[in-house]
């Protein structure tokens, strides 16, 4: 087995789960403590000697492609390759065949995890088969993709979310693959195929070998509104290990004098009203203002979002340049999406969705 040079890094997904968030910015743009998600990706992969980045998108494709042009200024190659329809998570990878040059890593764009991408190279190496697949133990399986193997690692099942109590193990797909070419040869061309659902049974049917590459590692799927927050709380209280930015987590810096609960972090140019309490557990992204009296937590804001005099803000997330008016309520669960205008005074109930419409997407 050679060195690993090459990951596809899936990115085409619509993130249904995430609306209204992804109307405006597409499932690996949105920002985990105010970097885009895929930014931390790709830093991962370069820290495991990774260069060569092929990206499958196909919804809000240009948003990825203005952030990271052909990867240079991060001494890395990106080429993107964009679906005309969703391919799904193998037929995205059929689809640039032609660009693989060995083993290479496949990632869910949506994965937030402390993996160890060369522990897993190395044990690839040991085990050989056709890949080698990551996974994590959960309590509750029943709403994953378990997967059964045997004592010497070996994969023998995939059981696509099992009723709950019938769960064959508590093992699952936890989206990062280290695979051989020879696995594209097992899907058709042109059409939309499940690499979960399809490929790796199809694969096992045939008789050639996966393994399980089980790890304790932290592991959170971002794709739904709570896990969101969940990873924020997870990165603030440093359960998920990630190198950040430059910000303030206390009282007094960058001229923020308010009533800051302890862990907050703040991008740059945020303005809060010294009678404001924020956090704990929120992040504010760039040229956030809170005005007076505001109260926040557990909550993120991203880029230039205003909240008015006395507006209550929790367990929410407001999406870039959305103002907030005086006295407004955010009540827990509240997902609000870009460029919207709550009126003061406005109490949105728990769990509520306020934003745009679905833009018209052309790939
Ligand atoms: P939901 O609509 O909320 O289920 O999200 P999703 O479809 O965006 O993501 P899902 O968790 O189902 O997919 C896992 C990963 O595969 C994500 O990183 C998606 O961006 C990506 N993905 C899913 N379908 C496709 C596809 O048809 N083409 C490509 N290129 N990527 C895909």
């Amino acid at each position: 087995v050679e060195v690993i040079v090459q990951a596809i890094v899936l990115v085409g997904g619509e993130g249904t789960r995430l609306r209204p968030l992804t109307f405006g910015t597409p499932k690996p743009m949105v920002p985990i403590m105010n970097v885009p998600f895929l930014a931390r990706t790709l830093e991962r992969l370069y820290e495991a000697g990774i260069r060569d980045v092929i990206l499958p998108a196909g919804y809000l494709p240009q948003a990825i492609i203005d952030y990271f042009g052909d990867g240079s200024r991060l001494d890395m190659n990106v080429t993107y390759v964009i679906e005309d329809e969703p391919l799904g998570t193998a037929g995205a990878l059929k689809n640039v065949e032609q660009l693989v040059t060995g083993a290479f890593f496949v990632l869910n764009g949506d994965v937030l995890t402390s993996l160890d991408l060369r522990a897993m190279m190395a044990f690839h190496k040991e085990r050989g088969g056709l890949g080698a697949l990551h996974l994590i133990r959960v309590d509750d399986p029943s709403a994953f993709g378990c997967v059964v193997s045997d004592e010497n690692h070996r994969i023998s099942a995939f059981v696509e979310k099992p009723p709950k109590g019938s769960e064959p193990t508590n093992e699952i797909n936890a989206g990062t693959y280290l695979l051989e070419p020879k696995v594209l040869s097992m899907i058709p061309v042109g059409c939309n195929v499940s690499i979960e659902r399809e490929t790796f049974p199809k694969i096992l049917a045939g008789g050639d070998a996966l393994y399980a590459y089980t790890t304790t590692d932290y592991w959170i799927d971002l794709g739904r509104p709570e896990h969101y927050l969940a990873a924020h709380r997870d990165i603030l209280s440093g359960l998920m290990p990630l190198k950040l930015e430059p910000g303030v987590s206390g009282e007094g810096k960058h001229g923020v004098h308010a009533a800051i609960v302890p862990p907050v972090h703040v991008g740059p140019d945020v303005r809060i009203d010294e009678s404001a309490m924020v956090g704990p557990n929120v992040v504010l992204g760039k040229g956030c203002s809170i005005g007076p009296n505001a109260r926040l937590r557990e909550s993120v804001l991203w880029e230039g979002v205003e909240v008015g005099e006395g507006a209550v803000i929790e367990e929410s997330i407001v999406a870039s340049r959305t103002r907030i008016g005086a006295g407004a309520r955010l009540g827990a669960g509240t997902v609000v999406g870009h460029d919207v205008v709550i009126e003061a005074g406005t109490q949105i109930e728990p769990g509520g969705r306020v934003g745009a419409a679905a833009p018209v997407v052309s790939p």
